[in-house]
């Protein structure tokens, strides 16, 4: 029986979906404890690609027991889609190898429609959202005026709720954001056939999990977005509204931290971000154009550019603490052969102090220069290497760099998009 969490350690997008696709085959449920449809896991098995917003990586693999904890927020018709779409391509999902947590907040159309509003409205000053309504869905859980999936299973709570919900949303939307109000009855017409569709799918997901360990059975956390947009941790006010960060799994799915073994961050060789916020190691140059087409780097929620650079150890730093990370799984390292030097950023100069960690002060990382250290590059291709012993040396001179800075091991590093092309030293269930 193991527990292992992974979590990505920058802005998002490190590749998680593969590697949690990897994992997955020593695992045998896997659980979503944070974040919505902002996520987008992109899969590429054989020459099938598949991109999974809500649903666990996981589902890929039909005989494991995937499960959506209380701490996601939950757009039903995104989810009702997702389930729809796998099951066209012929991957079996049902109730019996997915569960929705009964406690899990939804997404409803009047999220959607003021995230849209409020981005609009703040122009240039906008966070550059997803626009899927997650901040305003984490805002009424707090405020406790959310809908839960258990509410949506009493018709008449659902309709309570949602109307008393709206009055004070209306008002918003007609006369702050000058948007039309959103019909309740609409909304109740839409949500009676996906509550039929999705009832069987419901559960406690807290108790799947203690039922699971009690059989000796493995359990993978899969995170969503990355470490830098957690909501506490993160480059505030640019940051998702959920905590990506490891510890979120205990109340995001209900299960207890002396549970947890392992914490697997994801890296990817360079760094990215979408959406507005500081980016010490920015690259607007033909080096940060080179690393946005070869790795391919549009959003796989919105299809957005995003924004590339060097690989930053602050960041790494910062996330090993925060999730008390076990070991490293490093991805994409074949987007960056063919560049002939590679930078590494290993701390921020400010008024001449040198930064090891992130400052909180948004105005102060702002003004942070990196601090680079220039490693040579290599040519050769590296898809096919299966060793990290073999390796062309800069790249592993590279890996080995990484690991000195940000001390924690390597244990997977990731040479291409399809599963086979991984090297695979170190299995954190095992
Ligand atoms: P929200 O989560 O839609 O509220 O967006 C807040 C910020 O987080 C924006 O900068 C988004 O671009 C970013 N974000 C949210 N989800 C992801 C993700 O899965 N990958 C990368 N960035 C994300």
């Amino acid at each position: 029986m193991s527990c292992v969490v992974v979590v990505g350690t920058q802005w998002g997008d490190e590749g998680k979906g593969k590697v949690v696709d990897l994992l997955t085959r020593q695992a045998d449920v896997v659980v979503r404890f944070q974040g919505g449809n902002n996520a987008g896991h992109t899969l590429v098995v054989g020459k099938d690609k598949f991109i999974l917003h809500l649903i666990p990586s996981g589902i890929l693999h039909t005989s494991k027991k995937c499960l959506i904890g209380n701490g996601v927020v939950v757009d039903l018709e995104v989810l009702q889609q997702e389930i729809l779409a796998l099951q066209e391509r012929g991957i079996a999902v049902s109730p019996k190898n997915l569960g929705l947590s009964e406690r899990a907040q939804l997404i409803l159309p009047f999220h959607k429609h003021l995230d849209l509003a409020r981005e609009a409205q703040k122009g240039k000053a906008s966070i550059g959202t997803t626009g899927r309504g997650i901040g305003p869905c984490y805002e009424d859980k707090v405020a406790r005026i959310g809908i839960r999936v258990v509410d949506l299973l009493d018709p008449e709570v659902f309709a309570e709720r949602l109307k008393t919900n709206l009055i004070e949303k209306n008002f918003i939307f007609e006369n702050f954001l000058k948007v039309p109000p959103i019909d309740p009855q609409a909304v109740i017409n839409t949500y009676g056939p996906l509550t039929e569709f999705i009832r069987p799918y419901v559960t406690n997901v807290s108790l799947r999990i203690e039922e699971a360990l009690s059989e000796n059975k493995n359990i993978l956390f899969e995170g969503a977005q990355g470490t830098h947009l957690d909501i506490d941790h993160g480059t505030y006010p640019y940051v998702t509204s959920s905590n990506p960060v490891a510890g979120s799994v205990c109340h995001g799915s209900g299960v207890g931290p002396t549970r947890i073994q392992s914490v697997v961050g994801i890296v990817k060789a360079y760094t990215t971000r979408v959406g507005g916020g500081p980016f010490p190691t920015e690259l607007t140059d033909e080096i940060g154009l080179a690393l946005r087409e070869k790795g391919g780097e549009y959003g796989a929620t919105t299809g957005r550019p995003r924004r590339c650079g060097w690989l930053d150890a602050v960041v790494l730093r910062d996330s090993a603490r925060l999730n008390g990370l076990t070991q490293l799984a490093v991805t994409k390292l074949d987007v960056l052969t063919g560049q002939k030097k590679i930078k590494i950023c290993t701390g921020y100069s400010f008024n001449n102090q040198t930064l090891t960690s992130m400052p909180a002060r948004l105005k102060t990382l702002e003004a942070c220069r990196p601090v680079y250290e220039e490693w040579e590059g290599w040519s050769e291709p590296i898809e096919g290497i299966r060793k990290r012993a073999n390796l062309p040396q800069a790249a592993q001179k590279y890996l080995n760099r990484l690991e000195e800075l940000v001390r924690v091991p390597i244990g997977i590093i990731s040479v291409g998009a399809d599963r086979e092309e991984t090297l695979f030293p170190d299995n954190p269930f095992s």
